[in-house]
């Protein structure tokens, strides 16, 4: 139980954002996501991808449609 002397921390847990190279930006969620042309997104799930890439046919979900283009790039070195 908290003492009541000590003060209350008012501040939320951070919200952890994970990026990965050359994929998404995995946030915790839910979250709403604005878009350019200011659409909004809404997903309640745990954690969401969102698509770096632009290439997901979901934007701006991410698809894994990174992957392939990821594929052939090492394909080519
Ligand atoms: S980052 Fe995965 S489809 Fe764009």
């Amino acid at each position: 139980m908290p003492n009541a002397d000590e003060p209350r921390s008012r501040e939320p847990a951070p919200r952890r954002v994970s990026v990965e190279q050359d994929g998404p930006v995995v946030v915790e969620g839910p979250v709403e996501v604005v878009a350019d042309d200011g659409t909004v997104a809404v997903s309640d799930r745990f954690a969401v991808a969102i698509c770096t890439c632009r290439r997901s046919a979901s934007y701006p979900w991410c698809d894994t449609s990174h992957r392939a283009h990821e594929r052939r790039r090492k394909d080519r070195t």
